[in-house]
């Protein structure tokens, strides 16, 4: 596994499959109170130029579990690239903490720091990419469902951040993902194209559509995110109205497998994207999704933080 998680590009089916085994038996620890201090002396630093709610408090809940500590950085704090430079702020954490977990809204800003850091960075979602959500949904999915290739994921909303984490976890996995979408918000065609090169060797299938009807059958898992997302509050009216017939409502979730999985990477906007009735519903298995992101991020930290990691400069 690379150094930085970035984005899911260069992840690999051992490297995922060795995080699930990691995450499943630190979760059972935390389950059953065993301590389990792996990062014991280690610092994260938390630059956040986004809100959150999830990423922030599993990753800092993450490090304290592991015996470490986390410092939450907001974004008036450190004002990436606009106080000093990525470059200089880079080399200062460097010096101090073991991490980064960064938010960003510009993608760039994530590869920049993972350019100039020489200590791990890991993405906490940019404006094109959330590749923690997408590992700690796999990890979701594979406790529920066991062996993942082959499994048919619908996604029904923006072709922007968390699906091209999702094309590129797909990919990298073996699932065939369909991407359901009105025109206009389809994925980045760079992203999606290299991701259909590796799905040729995984056998995954990769689909893009702007028929959520059609989309959903025969699905095993069907996922959404908000229309809105962070940073495109002004749109808002706009997407209301281009996004209408995509919503996760019953009617779609009847054309479904009858065992068919509802995920969402949270937060909702409840009454838009998904109806109250199918995120509280049977089919929903959002809070274990959410309860997740700790664990498989604890994973993630050990794995990129802990003891043992070969440091390549
Ligand atoms: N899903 C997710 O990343 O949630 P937050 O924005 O609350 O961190
Ligand atoms: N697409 C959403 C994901 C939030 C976790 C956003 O970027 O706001």
């Amino acid at each position: 596994m690379n150094r930085h998680l970035v984005t899911l590009e260069d992840v690999t089916q051992a490297d995922v499959e060795a995080l699930f085994d990691l995450a499943a038996s630190l979760k059972a620890k935390q389950r059953q109170g065993i301590a389990h201090p792996l990062l014991q002396g280690k610092t994260l630093a938390m630059v956040f130029e986004k809100p959150s709610l999830r990423t922030r408090v599993t990753f800092e809940a993450g490090m304290t579990q592991l015996g470490g500590h986390a410092i939450y950085l907001a974004p008036a704090d450190i004002r990436l690239g606009q106080r000093e430079t990525v470059q200089d702020a880079a080399r200062n954490l460097e010096q101090w903490v073991d991490g980064i977990v960064a938010r960003t809204f510009s993608h760039q800003m994530v590869e920049r720091l993972a350019l100039y850091s020489q200590i791990p960075v890991i993405n906490g979602l940019s404006d094109s990419h959330h590749p923690v959500q997408i590992l700690c949904d796999l990890f979701t999915l594979w406790e529920k469902r066991g062996s993942l290739a082959g499994r048919r994921v619908t996604f029904l909303g923006d072709g922007n951040n968390v699906c091209h984490s999702w094309l590129q976890g797909a990919a990298a996995l073996g699932l065939s993902f369909t991407l359901a979408c009105p025109p206009a918000y389809e994925p980045d065609p760079t992203i999606l194209g290299r991701a259909q090169e590796r799905a040729k060797a995984s056998g995954a299938r990769l689909e893009v559509t702007h028929d959520p009807r059609a989309a959903v059958r025969e699905a095993d898992v069907l996922y959404t995110d908000v229309w809105t997302s962070m940073g495109q509050e002004e749109d808002h009216a706009q997407r209301l109205r281009d996004f209408q017939g995509f919503q996760l409502d019953r009617a779609l979730v009847e054309q479904a497998r009858p065992d068919v999985l509802v995920m969402h990477c949270l937060p909702a906007h409840r009454g838009e994207e998904i109806t109250d009735e199918v995120m509280d519903g049977p089919r929903s298995i959002i809070f274990d999704q959410a309860e997740n992101r700790l664990h498989m991020q604890k994973a993630l930290l050990v794995r990129l933080l802990g003891p043992g990691v070969r440091v390549v400069s």
